[in-house]
């Protein structure tokens, strides 16, 4: 925890002397004002929603605000997406069919775009986002999201819930249970494919959050995973470096999902094998 608190000081003062002092004048002008208009918009809809706009929140915005939400963007989407990435690679790496289908896909996709890659490549490419689906189940970055309790309820099974107690949901859990997916530690793209997603059972299928606080990078995650994904495949095979496991240990001290032994891959460029 306390290495985490040096690294936060660490990044802060970073982001503090690119606002001051690597931009300029007006560069920073357009900053501040994008991210006050940001955070004010923000804090404005989490108000509404938690009070139903009955009370207002004051909030000074200075400047440590606007490092905080650099940093924030920062943290939350860079190193989110490239665990992502790298888990969706391993899997590729050991299921070479499934690699080698979304290849095709890219190919196809890459041919009829002119071999530029645009925004559509998140709507366009349906078997690489069922690749990415599955790998956010089986490697949910969040294993655990918390939520605290804002008003006391009772459920209909007269399970009660009291005022500010915080609710820790097992994300992780819930994607590799049984009940909801069957084989769960099998990747099995397939059942995020049209005919087999609306049976998955609303809210055990939660990699971006869920509810008014759902994760605010997730279009934007998406599309830097499968922009990363179709650049990588295009030209490279994947494959399980020697000695890297076809099972993943864990990493138990860390606050995302990360593997223990690191993620080795071998990438072989495709013309060198005259593919
Ligand atoms: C694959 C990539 C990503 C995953 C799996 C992911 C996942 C999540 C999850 C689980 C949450 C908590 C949601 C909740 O409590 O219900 C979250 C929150 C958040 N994410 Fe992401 N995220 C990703 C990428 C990004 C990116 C690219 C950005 C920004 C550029 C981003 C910005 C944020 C922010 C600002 C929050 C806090 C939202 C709030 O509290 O209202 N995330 N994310």
């Amino acid at each position: 925890m306390k290495n985490m608190f040096l690294f936060i000081e660490d990044c802060s003062k970073t982001f503090e002397l690119l606002l001051e002092k690597d931009i300029s004048v007006s560069r920073q002008q357009e900053v501040r004002s994008f991210f006050t208009r940001f955070t004010m918009d923000g804090i404005g809809t989490m108000s509404n929603l938690k009070s139903d706009g009955k009370d207002k929140v004051k909030i000074d915005v200075d400047d440590s605000l606007l490092i905080a939400q650099c940093f924030i963007f920062f943290a939350a989407g860079f190193e989110t997406s490239a665990t992502t990435a790298s888990f969706l690679l391993y899997e590729l790496a050991k299921d070479q069919k499934s690699q080698e289908r979304a290849r095709q896909e890219i190919r196809d996709w890459l041919h009829k775009r002119d071999g530029r890659l645009v925004y559509e490549c998140v709507t366009e490419l349906p078997f690489l986002e069922q690749c990415m689906d599955e790998t956010l189940r089986l490697y949910p970055v969040l294993g655990v999201i918390t939520r605290e309790v804002s008003d006391s309820y009772r459920f209909a099974d007269g399970l009660s819930v009291e005022r500010g107690l915080r609710v820790h949901l097992p994300v992780f859990h819930l994607h590799r249970n049984p009940k909801y997916f069957p084989e769960p530690d099998a990747f099995r793209p397939e059942r995020f494919a049209p005919e087999n997603k609306h049976n998955i059972h609303p809210y055990t299928y939660m990699p971006f959050g869920e509810g008014p606080r759902l994760c605010i990078g997730m279009r934007f995650a998406k599309m830097q995973v499968m922009a990363g994904l179709v650049t990588i495949l295009k030209k490279y095979r994947v494959e399980l470096a020697e000695n890297m496991p076809r099972t993943i240990e864990f990493e138990p001290k860390s606050i995302v999902t990360s593997s223990k032994h690191g993620i080795k891959l071998n990438f072989t460029a495709l013309e060198e094998r005259g593919v």
